[in-house]
C-alpha cells in the first residue's frame, strides 16, 4: 500500500570523478527515466549535512553545492522528471534524525565500519571513549547513519539505489523503521530496498586495489568530469598497465588494463567482450589512445554544459529552490504524522 518512491543522496565534497558519473550519477539518469514512465516519485538529494560531518570550509562547501548541482544537471539529471534539492533545506532531514537519534541504541552506531575508516580506526577492542579521545571522533560522524535513515523514512522512501558501500546503513535504516513502527504499533514506515545498479567499480588510475576516489591524495588517479583533453591524455598515458601483449579482460590477472576496458565499455555502451574484440591485437598504447578519445568525446559534452549553467547561476538556484518546495510537500505531512505519534 506504500507507493514506490525512490531516494539517493550524493555528498557535495571534491570534484565528481568518473568513478561518481559511471557508477551513480548516469544510473541516476537512467533510473530517471524509467521512474518517469512508471509514473514514480523520485528524489535526489545533495546531502549538505552529510559533508559537515567531516570538517569543512564555509566558502569551500558553497562552492562544492553549487557545483555539485551543476554537475548532475550538466550529466542530464532532469528537474522535470525528477525532485532535486538540497537536504539542508528541507528541516524535516534533521527534524526527523533527532526523533530517531532517540529511538537508536548506541551499540547499532558503534558496529558501523564507515565512520571508523574515515578516522582511520583500526581493528580492536578499544573503548569508544578511547577512540573519542584519540581521534576526536565527533557525534555528528557517528550519528550520520541516523541522518540517512531519517533522508530515506522522511519520504517513506521504497527504493533507495546505493553502491555497496552504503548497505550496511540501508541495513541500520529498516532496523530503525521497523523499531518505529512496532514502538508506535502502526506500519508508518515501509522498509526501504537497496537498488545496487549492475556497474562495476572503477579503480584508481595508479592502484587497482583502491577505487578511484575524490579522497585520494594524487589527482594523476582519477579522471575528473573537467579535465580538458590534455589532462586526460597525460593520466591515460601514465595509467598502470601490464607487459603482457593485446588487450584482454581478466579482473585477477590483468586488474589495471581491465580496468581501462571497463572504462571503455561503459562509456561505450558496449560490453566488455565486444571491447577485447575490437582491441585483441592493439598494443596498450593504441588502446589507452582510443580510451583516452572515448573519454573526451563522452566528458565534452557534459563540460560544456557545466559551463553554460555556470553563466546561469539563476537558473540553477530556481531548479534547486522548487525542488526544496516540492520535496517539503512530500515531507511536511509524513513529519507531522510522526510528530503526532510521538506526542509532539
Ligand atoms: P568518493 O569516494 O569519491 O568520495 P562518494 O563516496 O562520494 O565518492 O560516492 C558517491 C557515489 O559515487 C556513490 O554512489 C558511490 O557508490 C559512487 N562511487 C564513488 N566512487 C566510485 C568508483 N570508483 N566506482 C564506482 N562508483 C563509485
Ligand atoms: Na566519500
Amino acid at each position: 500500500k506504500h507507493k514506490p518512491i525512490i531516494f539517493s543522496g550524493i555528498q557535495p565534497t571534491g570534484q565528481p570523478h568518473l568513478g561518481n558519473y559511471l557508477g551513480a550519477v548516469s544510473n541516476w539518469v537512467a533510473l530517471q527515466e524509467q521512474a518517469h514512465l512508471d509514473n514514480e516519485t523520485l528524489l535526489f538529494s545533495i546531502v549538505d549535512l552529510h559533508a559537515i560531518t567531516m570538517p569543512q570550509n564555509p566558502e569551500k562547501l558553497r562552492k562544492e553545492r553549487r557545483e555539485m548541482a551543476i554537475t548532475l544537471l550538466a550529466c542530464g539529471i532532469d528537474p522535470k522528471k525528477c525532485i532535486l534539492f538540497e537536504q539542508s533545506k528541507v528541516s524535516g532531514h534533521a527534524e526527523l534524525a533527532w526523533i530517531l537519534n532517540c529511538m537508536t541504541p548506541v551499540g547499532w552506531l558503534a558496529r558501523m565500519t564507515q565512520w571508523k575508516s574515515k578516522l582511520g580506526v583500526t581493528k580492536g577492542a578499544q573503548s569508544l571513549e578511547d577512540v573519542s579521545a584519540t581521534t576526536g571522533l565527533q557525534l555528528g560522524l557517528f550519528a550520520y547513519p541516523v541522518l540517512m535513515a531519517a533522508d530515506v523514512l522522511l519520504y517513506k522512501a521504497t527504493k533507495i539505489p546505493v553502491g555497496e558501500d552504503q548497505i550496511q546503513h540501508l541495513e541500520l535504516a529498516r532496523d530503525i523503521a521497523q523499531t518505529f513502527n512496532k514502538t508506535y504499533k502502526k506500519p508508518v514506515f515501509p522498509l526501504p530496498m537497496p537498488i545496487t545498479p549492475d556497474t562495476k567499480r572503477i579503480m584508481s588510475l595508479r592502484d587497482h586495489t583502491k577505487k578511484m576516489s575524490k579522497s585520494d591524495k594524487s589527482d594523476q588517479t582519477r579522471i575528473n568530469l573537467v579535465d580538458s583533453a590534455e589532462v586526460i591524455a597525460s593520466k591515460i598515458k601514465r595509467a598502470v598497465t601490464d607487459s603482457v601483449q593485446g588487450v584482454s579482460y581478466d579482473r585477477e590477472s590483468r586488474p589495471a588494463v581491465s580496468n581501462l576496458v571497463d572504462m571503455y565499455a561503459a562509456l561505450k555502451g558496449v560490453s566488455v567482450e565486444e571491447v577485447v574484440k575490437e582491441h585483441a591485437n592493439s598494443s596498450n598504447a593504441a588502446f589507452k589512445e582510443a580510451l583516452t578519445d572515448v573519454l573526451v568525446s563522452s566528458l565534452k559534452p557534459i563540460q560544456v554544459e557545466m559551463m553554460r549553467l555556470e553563466k546561469e547561476g539563476g537558473y540553477v538556484q530556481s531548479v534547486l529552490d522548487e525542488g526544496a518546495l516540492r520535496a517539503n510537500e512530500i515531507a511536511r505531512p509524513n513529519l507531522m504524522e510522526i510528530q503526532k505519534l510521538v506526542g509532539l
